[in-house]
């Protein structure tokens, strides 16, 4: 596939079929994303890829925590200044617009809201993790670890685009990491750093029609020459 084209066919997909992927998809995704670069070819990033019993366990576990507040190993703003608190407010609107859910419709957005903790029906998810030792190597936090993982986010997303397959980088998966380090039976050191839900878009569910816009080139990019 060509690779503007793969950029461009990517979106966040928010209904998944229940189809499983198969496994040697799943490997040859994750295996093709390993040449993303990294800081000093630090490579920090860590995978758990999840499908079956226990994502259904991790699932059932968000559903069940989804009234705590979260304990997020990476942590998030939640208050976001201009002009991004527009970006992100236009994203949930318009994904609750096409979903015909108005927005004082507590009940339907609560229910939209427990769909997110069960990855939008996605049959499997591939956890991102970093190291702790690293990422507070020298008693600080080492940024260049979270902006490695990005890189390789991307790469992933881009090779099932090319599957066929639609995915969403997305924070909800790890609200609650204790989940996953039980379940899983991982050590506290692994950091979750991103979840991204994988799988076959259910193109009939009307949140996948949903398209997020893009600041034109001239607003955000100079050139010099
Ligand atoms: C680090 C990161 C975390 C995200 N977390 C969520 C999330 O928790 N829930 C969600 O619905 N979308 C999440 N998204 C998806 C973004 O909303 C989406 O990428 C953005 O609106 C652009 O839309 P697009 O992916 O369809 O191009 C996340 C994206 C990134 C990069």
């Amino acid at each position: 596939m060509d690779l503007l084209v793969a950029i461009n066919k990517r979106h966040s997909v928010r209904a998944f079929k229940p189809d499983p992927v198969p496994q040697d998809i799943l490997k040859k995704i994750v295996e093709g994303a390993l040449r993303s670069p990294s800081a000093s070819n630090s490579q920090p990033w860590e995978f758990a890829v999840v499908s079956g019993a226990k994502l259904e366990e991790i699932k059932q576990a968000y559903i069940e925590s989804s009234t705590k507040m979260p304990v997020l190993d990476i942590p998030i703003p939640f208050q976001y200044p201009e002009p991004w608190l527009s970006r992100r407010a236009a994203v949930q609107a318009g994904v609750l617009e096409k979903l015909g859910v108005a927005r004082e419709d507590k009940q339907k957005r609560a229910e939209w809201g427990q769909f997110g903790f069960k990855l939008w029906g996605a049959p499997s998810c591939i956890y991102i993790m970093i190291e702790s030792a690293f990422h507070h190597a020298d008693g600080g936090t080492n940024m260049w670890n979270l902006f490695d993982c990005g890189l390789v986010a991307q790469d992933i997303m881009l090779l099932a685009t090319e599957h066929g397959l639609g995915t969403i980088p997305a924070i909800i998966p790890v609200l609650y990491p204790d989940i996953q380090r039980r379940v899983l039976d991982l050590p506290a050191s692994k950091l979750m750093v991103l979840g991204i839900p994988i799988g076959y878009a259910d193109d009939k569910n009307p949140a996948n029609q949903f398209r997020t816009s893009r600041e034109p080139l001239d607003k955000v990019a100079r050139f010099y020459a």
